[in-house]
């Protein structure tokens, strides 16, 4: 008995990192998967995001578990876009019950000299393309009539400021509010939404030369072991990063049955960094 056994859930920028991680423990779990990531390019992202073939690397680990899988390229700026593939997932698997909306991007710039662009793409993506994936998939939980769940994945920068991160953190505030507002709304269908808000977390957004520069611009050339010098402070418990398994289990919990009566909430998923 898996905790998703019948279920299908829709994850976003699910070709690596947490995304993928979601996608194949729901899979584990029970669950069928219609799952996004996108070959576009954002221009401002300081690090390559994920390619076809960490999509196929997640419908791959995902078949291992013996559940199926519907992918499409959809980049969650495109409405139109994502609305066909979560159409096509459905009428393949049937049914939608969970939708977790973790496709993000990270840049930094001090607030007063970052470009237009910069602040854009990353209200673009982190914040306008997720209401547009939430738009594209959610009603089809409705029509279900069965109820559901929806998770959305915001940051510890909701709580922590970080100088540099103004529009990052703009726009997972803002998915804060859109939370609450959609867990009120969707409740008398028995439709469930969250948000979840990781620490520094060990994927590609932060292994990268642009996050290094972020948390150590006293150095020259700072590598992933000063990175970790400054990220192991920022959390009490000791731990530098965390896996993206770490946050798939507090994911796993809020979709699953047992959390049936937890909605409209902000979950830390912070190692005691807010404290
Ligand atoms: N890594 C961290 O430290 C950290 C901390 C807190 C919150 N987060 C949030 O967690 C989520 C997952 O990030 P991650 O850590 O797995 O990093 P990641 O870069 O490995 O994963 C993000 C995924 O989103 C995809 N994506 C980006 N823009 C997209 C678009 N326009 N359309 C469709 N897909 C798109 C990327 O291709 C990538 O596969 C993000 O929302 C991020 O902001 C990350």
């Amino acid at each position: 008995m898996g905790k998703l056994d019948g279920k299908v859930a829709f994850v976003t920028g699910a070709g690596r990192g947490q995304g993928r991680s979601h996608a194949v423990r729901f899979a584990s779990e029970g669950a069928d998967i219609i799952a996004i990531d996108t070959t576009a390019t954002v221009g401002t992202v300081p690090y390559p995001l994920a390619t076809a073939e960490d999509l196929a690397e997640t419908a791959r680990l995902i078949e291992k578990t013996g559940r199926r899988v519907v992918t499409g390229d959809a980049d969650v700026r495109d409405y139109a876009g994502v609305a066909a593939v979560v159409e096509q997932g459905v009428a393949t698997l049937g049914r939608l019950d969970i939708v977790v909306a973790n496709a993000g991007i990270c840049s930094t710039a001090p607030t007063l000299e970052m470009s237009e662009s910069v602040w854009q793409d990353t209200i673009d993506v982190n914040l306008t393309g997720v209401w547009k994936s939430l738009k594209a998939s959610v009603p089809h939980i409705i029509a279900g009539g069965r109820g559901g769940s929806v998770v959305i994945t915001s940051s510890l920068a909701t709580v922590l400021a970080h100088e540099n991160t103004a529009h990052y953190a703009a726009a997972k505030a803002g998915l804060v509010s859109l939370m609450q507002v959609m867990a009120k709304e969707l409740a008398p269908q028995n439709i469930r939404v969250n948000t979840v808000h990781p620490t520094t977390v060990a994927t590609d957004m932060m292994l990268n030369e642009a996050a290094y520069r972020l948390f150590r611009p006293e150095l020259e050339n700072p590598g992933r072991a000063d990175f970790e010098e400054v990220t192991a402070k920022l959390n009490r418990l000791p731990v530098a990063l965390l896996e993206p398994e770490d946050i798939t289990g507090t994911v796993l919990h809020l979709v699953s049955d047992d959390a049936k009566f937890i909605t409209g909430t902000t979950q830390l998923i912070d190692a005691g960094g807010a404290l």
